[in-house]
């Protein structure tokens, strides 16, 4: 009889492990416990067995059917369970419309340098970059500003030592270039330099500047004036006024600083504009004599001019932003604006 039950018991765990659906289930039990079935008709052999044996017979059947019971309870649980998770996937309604992909954008300083890049390569210039850790030569000397110059601590610098320092303007590329290539030339440099200004609202320790650097035979001031005026008013629009304003830099003569109509208030007098009406932009002029000593070129054949403008400058006139310290922030709900 014993062999018997082990025999029902490891049938009952056969048939468990092949089942996958609630339904079936619950036919085991019909099977199992049901009035036909298999442990009721172990009951129904009782009244056959010898009265001392019924009593024990009768224990262990009991405890079959327990075991049973419990393990098709079990089976209906998991089973359930798994058919809540299927319902849950279910639910899932592909007709929604998606959660929309936040998509990076390039930074408002990045898209400048590209606008300006684009415009300049409307004139036929490529586009250069030099180091940012430079020579002390290449800030300075070879641009006409010797050590003991007057104009150095107008371009203040850090140094990391001796003659290495963090280039302070981007007309170092300038000299990079000419050492490198004869004329003609005709590129900008896009880049940061850093001085050891404190930060306000108008002032950062690093910021960018495009440098521009054209020179060939027979180039003049008033092709300076040209290129400047075909890219003021392809950045900042057509109605905006430019002048030019006599001005000192060691790297060029004669130099000139050039201003452009106030593009907030229009010329009428601002606050960013201290009521003139018109901003500072960039500097400019023809290159010196002395540069072109430093990279052996031949001053008596060859011409050229050069500028250099801030990038954040430029980008705040251009869509009213009052500080600088924004565009170094990495605020989302400045940054998604442009
Ligand atoms: N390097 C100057 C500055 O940082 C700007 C500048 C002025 C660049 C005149 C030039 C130039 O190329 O010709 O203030």
């Amino acid at each position: 009889m014993v062999e018997k039950f082990e025999e029902i018991k490891r049938n009952l765990q056969d048939e468990i492990r092949s089942i996958d659906a609630q339904k079936n289930a619950e036919q085991l039990r019909v099977k199992y416990l049901g009035r036909k079935g298999i442990v009721n008709d172990l009951m129904k052999r009782i009244p056959t067995l010898p009265i001392e044996k019924r009593v024990d017979f009768g224990r262990q059947v009991n405890s079959l059917k327990n075991e049973i019971a419990d393990s098709i309870d079990a089976l209906i649980k998991r089973l359930s369970a798994q058919s809540v998770s299927t319902s849950k996937a279910e639910l899932f309604d592909i007709s929604l419309p998606g959660k929309p992909q936040f998509v990076g954008k390039k930074h408002p300083l990045t898209q400048t340098i590209d606008d300006v890049k684009e415009v300049f390569a409307c004139l036929g210039f490529d586009v250069a970059y030099g180091p940012e850790v430079e020579l002390e030569y290449y800030n300075f000397e070879a641009l006409n500003i010797p050590a003991d110059h007057p104009s150095r601590t107008d371009f203040d610098t850090f140094y990391i030592k001796d003659d290495v320092l963090l280039r302070s303007q981007t007309s170092t590329v300038q000299i990079r270039i000419m050492e490198n290539q004869k004329p003609p030339i005709r590129i900008i440099a896009p880049g940061r330099v850093y001085r050891p200004d404190t930060v306000d609202a108008r002032h950062s320790f690093m910021f960018h500047q495009v440098e521009g650097l054209l020179v060939d035979e027979g180039v003049s001031f008033a092709d300076l004036k040209g290129v400047l005026y075909q890219f003021i008013k392809a950045y900042f629009g057509q109605n905006i006024q430019m002048r030019f304003r006599p001005s000192f830099f060691p790297f060029t003569e004669p130099s000139a600083e050039v201003d452009i109509s106030c593009s907030l208030c229009e010329g009428k007098g601002c606050s960013v504009c201290s009521y003139s009406g018109w901003v500072e932009i960039l500097g400019a002029g023809m290159i010196d004599p002395n540069v072109f000593k430093a990279v052996h070129y031949d001053g008596e054949k060859y011409t050229g001019f050069a500028f250099g403008m801030g990038v954040e400058r430029i980008t705040m006139l251009k869509y009213g932003i009052g500080d600088i310290r924004l565009f170094y922030e990495n605020d989302l709900r400045f940054l998604l604006q442009f």
